[in-house]
């Protein structure tokens, strides 16, 4: 029996993945959140927190920035220095203050998280989407495609590494190549590394985008959070990881007078996570990757869905378009399924599909599956 098999019951509580449902028999498997407690490590360090009774403004201690430091070599062997981190309440935010900062057109690629898509329009930028590639099942760059869609005027490169919703970890020549595309085309790449801690194949690695080369580093914006990993999203604290110091500077006027900073309960979860959590942590792994092979076994088997083997995240994308269903989600909730609308990341007729739930949840949702395919 893992820390994970067991159920914490979320209905009624503040959670927005399971309020969506309330009342109804449908299995919530949408929002990027997990149905695990945090590790004890990050319970006891809020809780002495909270304690101290005293909640005003805050700023990240040296003990999260060495944490941090600390975490970031040993895991991605990246050294980072302190003056380059940017601390933030959320990666949103983050994703939206790179395209303010950047001035000119955005490039992303789609199938991709949705805020991707938002946040250059609602930065007033033009945003150029291309299409990943999927040959032979496998989700990678179409290089060609990316050129094309590049113009004079774009500026800045939105890249998900991990990628959510595909699942890749990208790997180094990948990100090289990538590199190499954003030198030729004078590009700022952000890169959205919130998955980063959930690898799931024994045999990859996370590499930051940054640690590939210092030019790489010049050009680039990192993104990352505790709260995928070790399930705190909810306590709002995120950075950036800016090396070059004048683009750093135009990220920090761009946040000017709208961007709060992280609360204090988040900056000693994140502390404690990145100090204390990596047992925690290697055992999530485990239990996720075991949930991982049971959805892709249950996909398998069925005819009309397919899906490409998950690297990283907790989140299955499923193709469902030889269901011919004229509104997929719906079918599948009437089914007892409560996933992410593909239409939302650019790609109608596909499903993004939560397994960070406990074994018992997944099994129940994989025979929900099954019976929503087979009357489909
Ligand atoms: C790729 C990616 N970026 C950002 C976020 C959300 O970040 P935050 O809650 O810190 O704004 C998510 C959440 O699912 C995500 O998958």
């Amino acid at each position: 029996m893992s820390i994970f098999d067991q159920p914490v019951d979320r209905r009624g509580s503040d959670a927005i993945k399971w309020g969506k449902y309330a009342g109804r028999d449908i299995l919530p498997l949408w929002v990027a959140d997990m149905d695990f407690a945090a590790p004890p490590a990050v319970i006891a360090a809020v809780q002495q927190r909270i304690a101290h009774g005293v909640f005003g403004y805050g700023a990240p201690p040296a003990s999260l920035t060495e944490a941090l430091q600390a975490h970031l070599q040993a895991e991605y062997s990246w050294p980072i220095e302190a003056d380059w981190i940017v601390w933030l309440p959320g990666l949103v935010s983050g994703l939206n203050i790179a395209c303010r900062t950047v001035d000119g057109d955005v490039l992303t690629a789609t199938p991709i998280y949705p805020p991707f898509l938002s946040a250059p329009r609602l930065s007033g930028r033009t945003l150029h989407s291309v299409d990943l590639a999927c040959p032979a099942g496998h989700w990678q760059w179409d290089k060609n495609a990316l050129q094309a869609a590049s113009t004079v005027e774009t500026r800045l490169f939105l890249l998900c590494h991990p990628h959510n919703p595909v699942g890749r970890c990208w790997n180094r020549q990948e990100l090289l190549d990538l590199a190499d595309f954003a030198e030729r085309n004078d590009l700022v790449v952000c890169s959205d590394e919130i998955h980063c801690g959930l690898i799931l194949d024994a045999d990859k690695h996370h590499i930051p985008f940054a640690s590939l080369s210092p030019e790489a580093a010049k050009r680039s914006i990192t993104l990352m959070a505790p709260s995928k990993t070790f399930n705190i999203p909810g306590l709002g604290c995120a950075f950036a990881v800016i090396p070059d110091a004048g683009l750093r500077r135009r990220f920090l006027r761009a946040m000017d007078g709208i961007v709060p900073h992280v609360n204090v309960l988040g900056l000693a979860a994140c502390e404690a996570a990145y100090r204390d959590c990596t047992d925690w942590q290697r055992e999530l792994i485990a239990y996720l990757a075991s949930n991982r092979d049971a959805i892709e076994t249950a996909v398998n088997r069925l005819s009309g869905v397919k899906m490409s083997h998950i690297e990283a995240t907790y989140l299955a994308w499923l193709d469902v378009r030889e269901l011919n269903l004229a509104q997929p989600h719906q079918h599948f909730e009437t089914h007892g399924l409560g996933l992410s609308d593909g239409a939302d990341f650019g790609a109608k007729g596909w499903l993004r599909l939560n397994f960070g739930c406990p074994r018992s949840t997944l099994d129940e949702a994989l025979r929900r599956l099954q019976q929503a395919v087979v009357v489909a």
